[in-house]
C-alpha cells in the first residue's frame, strides 16, 4: 500500500510482508524513580520480584544507580540519579516516578537500529557495544511517545548477570513471588488526536499492524470517553494499545493522565498469571489496591460471558473481571496507581484463550476510576 492509498483509507493499518524488526520478546523496564531502594523494596515485598542485579556507587557508577529486578520473564530496573540536574533529574521532575525505557530483546541491535531510523524513527543512541569479562552486548535506542524510548538489546554474546556494568544483587531478607509470568502488553496514553500518529509510527517505522480499534461508542461513560488502537509486532509477542483522550462531559482518566505525567507515558502494564485468583489474594493480602467494581457487576456477568471454569465467588470477592471473545474468555484487575502521581498502574491477567483485551469490562471499570478521579478532584 502506497502513502496515497493510505491517506485515504488511515483507519487500515497494513503490516509489511517481511518483519523487517523481529522482536524475541520484552527485555526488561526501566522506571526512573524517586528512591531506587526503596522502590525495589515494595516491588520486591508486595510484588515479589526477585533482587537480581546492582550498579551504583559501589560498581563505580557515580551517576546514578539501578536495581535490576526479575519475576519469571518480567524483568524490572529501578533507577535513580545521584546527582543534581542531569536528564534523569529531567525526567524525575517532569513526571514523577515513570517508564522510561520499555527494552526488546532483539537478535541484532544494530540491524533494528537501522531499520527503524531508516523509517523515521528518531536515534536517542547509534548502536554501542558494551563489555565486560562475560562478554558482550549492543544496544541502540529510538524515541517513541512523548520521553519514552525503545532500547533494542542484543544479549546473545553474553553471559553475564543482567548488562555489563551490573553485578549481583542478593540483599538478605527472603522474597516469595505470586505468579507473575509475563508482559501481556503494556500501554501507552497520548495526547489529543495523536493516537492515529503513533499507531502509524509502531506500523511504518516497527512493522507493526493493528489488533483492534476501540472508539468513544466503545469506551465512554456518561463522564468520560478515550479512545484506544492496539498494535501487535509480527509474532504477537509485543502489544502495545494506545490510548488517547474523547471528549466527555467531564475529564477523561487519558487526560487526567497526561495533565499529572505532564505529557504521553506508558499508562498500564499488564502482567500475566496461570492463576490470577492466587496472584491477586495474596496481592491484596500485601496491601496491593485494586479498583473496586460494584457487586452488582456479578449479578449478570455470567449472562454475558457464559460459563467459566472459576467459581464466582473468589472473583467477585477479589474484585476479579470477565470477558469473553470467539476464541476464549479471560479474568483481569487493575490496581490504582502505584505511584503517587495518579498516572501508572498495573493490570493482572489470565488468558483462558481469549485474545483480546477485556472490552466488555470497559464501562464497569471506567465508572470505577471514575470515583476515584471524583476522589482526587479531577473528574
Ligand atoms: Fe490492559
Amino acid at each position: 500500500m502506497n502513502m496515497e492509498q493510505q491517506n485515504q483509507q488511515p483507519e487500515i493499518v497494513v503490516p509489511e510482508a517481511e518483519d523487517f524488526l523481529p522482536l524475541l520478546g520484552t527485555d526488561h523496564i526501566e522506571l526512573i524513580v524517586g528512591n531506587a531502594k526503596q522502590s525495589a523494596y515494595y516491588y520486591m515485598q508486595a510484588w515479589g520480584f526477585k533482587p537480581h542485579a546492582f550498579k551504583g556507587l559501589e560498581t563505580g557508577n557515580k551517576e546514578s544507580v539501578s536495581y535490576v529486578l526479575r519475576q519469571d520473564k518480567i524483568t524490572l530496573v529501578l533507577t535513580t540519579p545521584l546527582v543534581a540536574d542531569g536528564p534523569l533529574n529531567d525526567h524525575l521532575n517532569r513526571h514523577g516516578d515513570g517508564v522510561k525505557a520499555v527494552a526488546l530483546w532483539v537478535d541484532d541491535a544494530e540491524k533494528s537500529w537501522k531499520e527503524t531510523t531508516s523509517r523515521g524513527a528518531v536515534s536517542v543512541f547509534a548502536p554501542e557495544t558494551r563489555e565486560d569479562s562475560h562478554g558482550k552486548v549492543v544496544l541502540s535506542g529510538i524515541e517513541t511517545y512523548g520521553d519514552t524510548i525503545h532500547v533494542f538489546v542484543e544479549r546473545k554474546d553474553y553471559k553475564g548477570v543482567f548488562l555489563p556494568g551490573y553485578q549481583p544483587w542478593a540483599p538478605k531478607g527472603n522474597v516469595e513471588p505470586v505468579g507473575l509470568k509475563y508482559i501481556d502488553h503494556m500501554v501507552g496514553n497520548v495526547g489529543w488526536g495523536e493516537m492515529n500518529t503513533w499507531c502509524q509510527f509502531y506500523a511504518k517505522v516497527m512493522g507493526f499492524a493493528q489488533l483492534v480499534s476501540f472508539d468513544d461508542k466503545d469506551i465512554s461513560t456518561e463522564y468520560t470517553a478515550l479512545m484506544s488502537k492496539v498494535m501487535s509486532n509480527g509474532n504477537g509477542r509485543i502489544k502495545f494499545p494506545i490510548n488517547e483522550p474523547a471528549e466527555g462531559r467531564k475529564k477523561s482518566q487519558i487526560e487526567e493522565y497526561i495533565d499529572f505525567y505532564q505529557g504521553a507515558g506508558v499508562q498500564h502494564i499488564a502482567v500475566a498469571t496461570d492463576n490470577i485468583i492466587e496472584t491477586v489474594t495474596e496481592l491484596q493480602r500485601r496491601g496491593i489496591e485494586f479498583l473496586q467494581v460494584p457487586s452488582t457487576y456479578y449479578e449478570t456477568v455470567l449472562d454475558r460471558v457464559g460459563e467459566i471454569d472459576e467459581d464466582l465467588a473468589p472473583l467477585s470477592d477479589l474484585g476479579i473481571l470477565i470477558d469473553r471473545d470467539d476464541e476464549g474468555y479471560l479474568l483481569q484487575i487493575f490496581t490504582k496507581p502505584v505511584v503517587d502521581r495518579p498516572t501508572m498502574f498495573f493490570e493482572i491477567i489470565q488468558r483462558k484463550g481469549a485474545q483480546s483485551f477485556g472490552k466488555g469490562n470497559f464501562k464497569a471499570l471506567f465508572e470505577a476510576i471514575e470515583r476515584e478521579q471524583s476522589l482526587r478532584g479531577t473528574l
